[in-house]
């Protein structure tokens, strides 16, 4: 069984004004109790008339605050109590009307008065409205205000609205706001940085339908992309096949060989330039030199066909060797012998820093754990959730950075 997720347990203050995305405030809710936090739900009077206060109290396990006349403290002050009791204050959906009242700084119900009252309480905004609202002069200028105020404004996303029409306006979903509220309790250690990350396997084909591939998941590469984009890095992430959706907030460039994998890697280290490169994929080691067209027959009494291999190109020893090499970390999935074969490894490909793990007891896991090994030595990191090891590294690779 995995481990729980271990970002420790937080307090949101979740604001919801009045728009037909309130709905999905639901889903939020159940989402930020599910990995651990609590949740204390304000509703302003026109988000009742989408969901039900009744819904959100029973997916918090709280009573909905909903009026400064009705106060649920004792003080009688829950515009004010409400969000100094809170690690991140996070209103979602963000309606227009609530974005001008909040941008001029009104407190004309409970949830426009917590907002005057937030003072250092990490806030994001997620905006929610018809296309055109989102771009009215009057919107825009509230939204720069706000940030100029100090709020994070996640999203809005594109795309079909619940009117019918097509653009920018819409909700971001759940689960990235999920991230986008979890980021605020981040540190940006590489804000400004840009990193470079290889995740999940290649899949190298030997006929029409066939092929050699692992059984790497890319969550570990999924995670640090997450743990990066938390840290303020603009992240690329060229992905092998997986299950996975394309992780919120980096740019996923989707390949299948090695060769493309090569070829994506460099393509963007020649388009800019990229501070770190974390080489997380397990990639094929050799591709089948590729047989007839088509799908291969069986022959009724023939011996098997037996793929010839061809050696593929190691990525990480080849950015490594670039004489605009950014900073390099590469891992090492062993079988036996972790320490010993991951120390010669790292100074086969020439990298700076190196994450040896055991193959069997990683892959397709949610958890793990490893050994960080550079020019100075070996440091264990104990068994843990594969976000948790990924926000590690990033602040090891975050720190020495600062001290090249
Ligand atoms: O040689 P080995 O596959 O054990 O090396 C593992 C490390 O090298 C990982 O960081 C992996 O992403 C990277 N690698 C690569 N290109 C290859 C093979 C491995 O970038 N062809």
């Amino acid at each position: 069984m995995n481990p729980p997720r271990i970002e420790s347990s937080r307090r949101v203050l979740l604001g919801i004004s009045g728009g037909i995305a309130a709905y999905k405030a639901c889903e939020l809710t159940r989402l930020l109790v599910k990995a651990g936090h609590q949740v204390q739900v304000v509703m302003t009077d026109a988000a009742t008339r989408f969901v039900g206060p009744v819904t959100l109290q029973a997916l918090s396990g709280r009573e909905v605050a909903l009026d400064n006349w009705h106060a649920l403290r004792a003080s009688g002050m829950d515009h004010i109590d409400l969000v100094r009791e809170a690690d991140a204050f996070v209103v979602a959906p963000a309606s227009a009307d609530l974005m001008a009242r909040a941008a001029c700084g009104m407190g004309d119900d409970l949830l426009s008065t917590l907002l005057l009252a937030r003072d250092a309480v990490p806030t994001l905004l997620a905006p929610a409205m018809n296309r055109a609202m989102w771009a009215h002069p009057a919107v825009q200028r509230n939204a720069e205000q706000l940030r100029r105020d100090g709020v994070r404004l996640a999203g809005p996303g594109s795309g079909e609205q619940a009117c019918g029409e097509v653009g920018d306006g819409r909700m971001l979903e759940p689960a990235q706001l999920l991230w986008e509220i979890e980021a605020l309790w981040r540190a940006p250690v590489l804000r400004g940085r840009r990193v470079l990350i290889t995740a999940g396997p290649t899949f190298e084909p030997w006929d029409a339908v066939r092929g050699l591939s692992n059984r790497s998941s890319g969550k570990m590469g999924w995670a640090l992309a997450r743990a990066a984009w938390e840290a303020g890095a603009e992240v690329v992430l060229v992905a092998g096949p997986t299950a996975l959706q394309a992780p919120h907030g980096a740019r996923t460039v989707a390949v299948e060989t090695a060769v493309q994998m090569q070829q994506a890697v460099f393509a963007e280290l020649d388009a800019q330039r990229c501070d770190v490169f974390i080489a997380a994929a397990a990639v094929a080691d050799w591709r089948p030199r590729p047989a007839a067209q088509g799908k291969l027959k069986k022959q009724p009494g023939a011996a098997p066909p037996s793929p010839e291999l061809e050696l593929n190109p190691d990525i990480l020893a080849e950015v490594a060797a670039r004489p605009d090499a950014p900073y390099c970390v590469g891992f090492a999935a062993e079988a036996q012998d972790l320490l010993a074969n991951a120390q010669a490894k790292r100074e086969r490909k020439g990298v700076p820093l190196l994450v040896g793990n055991l193959g069997p007891q990683t892959f397709g896991r949610d958890d793990n754990a490893c050994v960080l090994i550079d020019a100075s030595g070996a440091r264990e990191l104990p068994r843990m959730d594969k976000l948790e090891l990924a926000r590690e590294l990033v602040h090891e690779i975050a720190s020495r950075l600062a001290g090249r």
